[in-house]
């Protein structure tokens, strides 16, 4: 059986997980890259964004997760590109040429356009669907792996809201951001569809586990 996994969403000890006020100059708002540093540090973060050699602790152990074993992402609009990225025929996501994704890669638009293939095995396809047809979309793309929700938390929650979700990984990453898009609204006793682990990595950060269990 596949399963619809998050990995590597970091959100502030207020549970935003992007700022307010996006653009191109700043994706995630008002938090600049604060959610992100402690993933930066790492190995997987520094050959993502290449800059050096990155640690290999626990942090890494964590964030390497995001990869083995899937088939296919599904992604917010608001992840894709800034506000307004539908009005730029030529905009292809933030990645470049070559994103990290190396899937099919789905973005949830209620102005889709006509698939984009990039290289590296990444093609973007845009898709207005309700997070169960879009799930049903992905799952057939991915081939018999998992499909990954890459965010951001409107995308994140609405999933969690259709309990499409079976693994997630958050990083509480001890900031207090006051205002941006929260995760958490709405979702009232999430808790008790998942069994939970909390890791506190020395970096300060908390990795939290999520794995659902059958409904009772
Ligand atoms: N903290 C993290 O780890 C993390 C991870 C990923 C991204 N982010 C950040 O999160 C921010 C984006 O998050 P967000 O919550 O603003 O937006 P988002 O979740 O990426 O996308 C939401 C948008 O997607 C479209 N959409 C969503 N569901 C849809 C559906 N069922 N059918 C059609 N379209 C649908 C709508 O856009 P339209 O109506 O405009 O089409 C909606 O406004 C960015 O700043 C990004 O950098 C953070």
């Amino acid at each position: 059986m596949t399963r619809t996994r998050i990995h590597n969403l970091s959100i502030s000890l207020d549970g935003y997980a992007t700022g307010e006020r996006q653009t191109f100059d700043e994706p995630f708002g008002h938090a600049g890259h604060r959610l992100h540093e402690w993933m930066f540090a790492t190995r997987f973060g520094a050959s993502m964004f290449g800059r050096g050699s990155g640690t290999t602790g626990v942090d890494d152990a964590f964030a390497q997760q995001h990869e083995p074993g899937i088939g296919a992402e599904i992604m917010g609009a608001g992840k894709f590109g800034p506000p307004g990225w539908q009005d730029d025929a030529d905009w292809k996501g933030w990645w470049g040429a070559d994103p990290p994704f190396r899937t099919p890669t789905f973005v949830l638009t209620h102005r889709p356009r006509p698939p984009i293939e990039m290289e590296g095995g990444t093609t973007f396809h845009f898709l207005d669907a309700t997070p169960a047809e879009a799930l049903d979309v992905a799952r057939e793309a991915a081939g018999g792996r998992d499909v990954r929700i890459g965010g951001g938390p409107t995308v994140v929650r609405d999933f969690l809201a259709a309990g499409l979700v079976d693994h997630m990984h958050l990083v509480q990453v001890p900031i207090v951001l006051g205002r941006g898009v929260r995760v958490w609204d709405g979702l009232e006793a999430l808790e008790q569809d998942y069994r939970i682990e909390a890791i506190s990595a020395p970096s300060g950060v908390t990795h939290l586990i999520f794995d659902r269990t059958p409904r009772k």
